[in-house]
C-alpha cells in the first residue's frame, strides 16, 4: 500500500518495540508510564457511573457537544480554579485524554516546515505528533529547573517558532520542574515574541512535599498580554484514571473555535459516560483523599528508588531525585549507553527506557527514565539491586 507521505518521518517508536519485551515472567518493570492500577478509586468511579446512568441514562448514552459535556466543562473549571487559574467553563474544551489536546494543537497550528520548540528531552507522543504534521522540531536544553530560558529566549528569536511545547511540572521523562521565575520570563518572553507557548500538565497534582509553583496558566494572570499566547492541557489520567480519556484543553478563544472545529472531524465528542462520571465523581468529595494516598505512596516509591540507586549504582549514575510526578531521569557516568545497559538490564530480568528516543535530535545516549509509580517499594529494591548486576 502506498501510505500518505506524512508517515514518512515517523518510526514505530523505539519504546513500544521494547515494551513487547516486557511480557517475559518475572520481569520488574520501570518501562511503562502508566499509574499504578492499585491505586485507582474502583469504588468511587463505581459509584459515579452507577449514579449517572442511573439519573441521566438518555443523555450519557447519546451523542454529545463537541466542546464536552457541561457539568465537566463547569467542574473542571472549578477544579483549575482551586488550583489558581481562572477559566471559565466556555474557555476549554473537553478532549480524550490530553493526548487529543496535543493533537488538535498540531493540526490546527503546525504546517509542514514550520519551527516547533521542545525541551530536549520531552514526551516522545509529542514529538512523534508534531512531526506528523511536518514540524521542523527543535530541542531547548534543559537542567534541574526545567528548560534554560536563555537559550530558550535564543531560540525563539533565531527560529521564530509556531509554538513553544513545555512540561513545566515533574516533566516527562525529565521529572524536573521549571521555578517560578523561569516560568514568570518565558511568559514575559510569550508575550513580547508574541509566541504560542503550551504548557502539558498531566503531573501537576503528584508532587511529593511542597507543592510546585503555579502553572504558567495561573501565574499569567502576573503577566501582561501572555495569556493571549498560553495553552494548557490538562488531564485526568494521572490523577484519577487514564482509561476514562479525559483530559483537557485551555486556550485563547479562535484557537478553541478551530480546534473544536478539528475535534468534529475526529472524533465528533469524547464519550459522554466518562465525561459525565468524570463529573459526577468531582462532586463526591473523594478526588483530595485518593490524591494524598497515590501522592503518599508514589513519594515513598520514588525515596526508596534514590536510595537503592545510590547505594546500588553508585558513581556510575547521576540524577537528581524529583519533587513529584512518576519518573527518574538519570545519565550514566564514563561513557556508558544506556540502550546496550537495557539488553542486559532485560537479560538481567529488569527493564527501562534508554533516554535517546525522548530527544527530536541529537540524543544524549547516555540517558535513561526509570518509573517508579508501577512497581511496589520491594520490587524496586530488587530491581535497582538487579541493574547493579547488569552493569
Ligand atoms: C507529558 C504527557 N502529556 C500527555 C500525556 C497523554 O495523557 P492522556 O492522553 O492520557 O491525558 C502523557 C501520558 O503519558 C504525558 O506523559
Amino acid at each position: 500500500m502506498k501510505f500518505a507521505n506524512r508517515l514518512d518521518a515517523i518510526e514505530t517508536s523505539a519504546i513500544r518495540e521494547l515494551f513487547k519485551l516486557l511480557g517475559k515472567p518475572g520481569i520488574i518493570s520501570f518501562a511503562g508510564g502508566f499509574p499504578d492500577p492499585a491505586l485507582f478509586d474502583v469504588e468511587g468511579i463505581r459509584e459515579a457511573t452507577a449514579a449517572v446512568l442511573a439519573n441521566q441514562p438518555g443523555a450519557v448514552l447519546q451523542y454529545g457537544a463537541t466542546e464536552g459535556w457541561q457539568p465537566l466543562r463547569e467542574g473542571i473549571s472549578a477544579f483549575m480554579a482551586d488550583k489558581g487559574s481562572q477559566v471559565t467553563p466556555d474557555g476549554l474544551i473537553v478532549t480524550t485524554g490530553s493526548q487529543q489536546a496535543l493533537d488538535l494543537i498540531g493540526k490546527t497550528m503546525i504546517s509542514p516546515g514550520d519551527k516547533v520548540i521542545v525541551e530536549a528531552p520531552t514526551f516522545l507522543a509529542t514529538i512523534q505528533c508534531f512531526r506528523l504534521y511536518g514540524a521542523d522540531i527543535v530541542g531547548a536544553p534543559i537542567d534541574a529547573d526545567g528548560v534554560k530560558v536563555d537559550v530558550l529566549e535564543q531560540l525563539i528569536e533565531q527560529h521564530k517558532p509556531k509554538l513553544v511545547y513545555l512540561i513545566p511540572t515533574f516533566g516527562n521523562p525529565s521529572g524536573a520542574t521549571l521555578s517560578r521565575e523561569r516560568r514568570l520570563r518565558i511568559l514575559e518572553i510569550a508575550a513580547r515574541t508574541q509566541t504560542l507557548v503550551v504548557e502539558d500538565d498531566p503531573y501537576g497534582e503528584l508532587y511529593f512535599g511542597a507543592p510546585p509553583p503555579p502553572s504558567l496558566l495561573a501565574l499569567s494572570e502576573q503577566v501582561p498580554g501572555s495569556r493571549e499566547w498560553l495553552a494548557h492541557c490538562g488531564s485526568f489520567s494521572k490523577i484519577l484514571s487514564p482509561g476514562l480519556r479525559v483530559g483537557w484543553m485551555i486556550a485563547p478563544a479562535q484557537l478553541l473555535a478551530k480546534a473544536t472545529m478539528c475535534k468534529q472531524f475526529s472524533d465528533a465528542h469524547t464519550s459522554n459516560l466518562t465525561q459525565a462520571t468524570a463529573a459526577h465523581y468531582l462532586t463526591l468529595g473523594r478526588l483530595h483523599p485518593t490524591l494524598d494516598k497515590v501522592r503518599a505512596v508514589y513519594a515513598h516509591r520514588a525515596q526508596t528508588m534514590a536510595q537503592c540507586l545510590k547505594r546500588d549504582l553508585g558513581d556510575a549514575i547521576e540524577f537528581n531525585a524529583p519533587q513529584g510526578g512518576m519518573f527518574f531521569w538519570a545519565r550514566l557516568t564514563q561513557g556508558r549507553n544506556a540502550a546496550d545497559f537495557a539488553k542486559r538490564a532485560i537479560e538481567k530480568l529488569v527493564a527501562f527506557v534508554p533516554g535517546a528516543p525522548f530527544y527530536a535530535h541529537d540524543p544524549d545516549p547516555s540517558t535513561l527514565r526509570l518509573s517508579f509509580a508501577t512497581a511496589d517499594v520491594a520490587k524496586i529494591e530488587e530491581g535497582i539491586a538487579r541493574l547493579r548486576q547488569a552493569l
